[in-house]
């Protein structure tokens, strides 16, 4: 809607995991390195942990995009499977023809990672949303990282989840998978300078010729109310530009920012958490130094007093 009014010639944000928007923040570009070198250098289990919206399936496209060998993949995006239907789902993903049993998949599954290496293709299983899979299906996975040369993975296993998968894999059940995990990185939420460049990208991508469309302060304000986590710095900016269009304003400011976040009931951080646990932390600094200053004050004077007293006696 608000396309032409910005001069724009696409949306700059949408929350769909499109590589051709990605703006490379310094954990972005880490976690893409983790995930890379994991998968090119056939390092078996590989697992990236990261809060809601913070970039995890937008850098397993990018690096699907990257990997230079030839790579056979299966992408599961809906792990909460039974453990018939998690094997179907691998046998039509890597074209395995029909497979009645579990039996019969291993004995497929097995010639045709053999067959991948020796063509030396790169064979890819990764699990998005992975803090959802059962303990049943997480067993299934580590068994199926069995599948191995005596110097070589024929498997790349990529565990992509929420912070509770962390959790999950500390279950002492989980600790023979836990043990195969060689690389694994948890990618934080943007810092301030970056959200601000994480936005101009995302105009440019989307063919904007005026970078200030969003002015300093109500980039400002988008940090403060989104703390650098790209999906809802998307929903914000998509609101505003919505609402700027409507209210003609070709310039966003703060104000504007807010008036969009109160209703989209995005919190400032500053208003919660940490920044009022500051505050509040030096509130009490400040009362425990005026009690220290009437102590010693109190202390003094009686000194002075005993000291008097002493000579007033003699
Ligand atoms: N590095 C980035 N560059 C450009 N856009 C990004 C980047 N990281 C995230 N985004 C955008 O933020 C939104 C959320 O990203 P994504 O879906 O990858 O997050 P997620 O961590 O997988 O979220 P969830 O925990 O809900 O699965 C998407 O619109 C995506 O395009
Ligand atoms: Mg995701």
């Amino acid at each position: 809607m608000y396309l032409a009014y910005y001069n724009l010639n696409k949306h700059p944000f949408t929350i769909s995991p499109d590589p051709g928007f990605l703006y490379l923040s310094e954990a972005h570009r880490e976690g893409l390195a983790h995930l890379t070198y994991g998968v090119t250098h056939r390092k078996g289990f590989v697992v990236i942990t990261g809060e809601v919206g913070t970039g995890k399936t937008t850098l397993i496209h990018t690096l699907l995009t990257k990997i230079p060998q030839e790579v056979r993949v299966a992408f599961v995006s809906n792990p909460t499977l039974s453990r018939e239907d998690f094997f179907y789902l691998l046998a039509e993903a890597y074209q395995l023809g029909a497979v009645e049993n579990k039996a019969k998949f291993l004995v497929r599954f097995s010639h045709f990672l053999e067959k991948a290496y020796e063509r030396d293709e790169n064979v890819v299983l990764i699990v998005d949303e992975a803090h959802c899979l059962s303990e049943d299906l997480l067993e299934e996975i580590r068994l199926l990282s069995n599948l191995e040369t005596p110097n070589s993975k024929l498997i790349n296993i990529i565990l992509v989840g929420q912070p509770e998968l962390d959790a999950k894999l500390q279950s002492p059940d989980l600790r023979p998978l836990k043990q195969r995990i060689t690389l694994y990185y948890h990618l934080p939420s943007m810092g301030r300078e970056e959200t601000f460049q994480y936005v101009k990208n995302r105009l440019v991508r989307a063919g904007a010729m005026d970078l200030d469309i969003f002015s300093d302060k109500a980039l400002g304000k988008i940090y403060e109310y989104t703390k650098g986590v790209p999906r809802l710095i998307n929903i914000l900016c998509d609101r505003c530009m919505l609402t700027g269009f409507v209210k003609n304003c070709r310039t966003i400011d703060d104000k504007l920012i807010e008036e969009c976040a109160g209703e989209l009931n995005i919190k400032d951080q500053k208003d919660t958490g940490g920044n009022n646990n500051e505050k509040s932390g030096r509130s009490e600094g400040r009362s425990c130094s005026w009690i220290y200053v009437v102590i010693i004050f109190v202390l003094a004077v009686a000194g002075f007093l005993i000291v008097w007293l002493e000579r007033t006696a003699e």
